[in-house]
């Protein structure tokens, strides 16, 4: 598994958990066993499990798992590098941010949420245009004998007259 996709596969597993808390305290605000401020953390609960979790993990394993160009060639991977910082800089100073609301609330909280999120979609699309390119039909070796054997055929015809037929060592 290459770098990239190892830190995007760990920063969702690390989401997951962070998500998975907030979702209990809403829980057991709900049952109203503590303070209903937390309800606060809705928004950031669900970006978190939406983009955090289930978003990085489908980037992450798709990084690795799609077609590539040529044997360990990615295509441009810059562009999926920073897709990774813009979606996690996104959730950490929108979501992670939004999270001090039931300390500090204020009208500061929707612009950086809002903020957060835009980074985040920005980073999606640069994601999707890296990834565009790596949607490819499955080579199979079937695939690879019918080239080598249309290769073999036109280095025949090719072959000057007289000279003896070409062997594969
Ligand atoms: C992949 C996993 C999850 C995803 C994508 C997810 C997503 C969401 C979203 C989008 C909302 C907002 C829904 C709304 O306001 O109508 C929400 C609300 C909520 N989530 Fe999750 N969630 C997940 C897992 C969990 C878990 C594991 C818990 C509990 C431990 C949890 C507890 C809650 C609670 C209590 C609410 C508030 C429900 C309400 O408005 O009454 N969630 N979640």
């Amino acid at each position: 598994m290459p770098r990239l996709s190892r830190l995007f596969v760990r920063f969702a597993l690390v989401y997951l958990i962070v998500g998975f808390i907030l979702g209990g305290l809403l829980l057991t605000a709900k049952a109203g066993l503590i303070d209903q401020r937390v309800w606060g953390w809705l928004l950031p609960h669900a970006d978190i499990m939406l983009v955090g979790w289930l978003v990085q993990l489908a980037m992450g394993v798709s990084f690795w798992i799609l077609p590539r160009m040529r044997r360990d060639y990615r295509g441009h991977v810059v562009l999926a590098w920073t897709s990774f910082v813009l979606l996690n800089g996104g959730l950490i100073a929108g979501s992670g941010l939004t999270l001090g609301s039931i300390w500090f609330p204020g009208n500061w909280v929707l612009i950086v949420y809002v903020s957060g999120l835009v980074t985040q979609g920005l980073a999606v699309c640069l994601f999707a245009v890296y990834a565009w390119p790596r949607i490819l039909p499955t080579i199979t070796g079937a695939d690879v004998r019918r080239q080598q054997q249309a290769q073999q055929v036109k280095l025949q015809r090719n072959r000057p007259r007289g000279s003896p037929p070409e062997t594969r060592q």
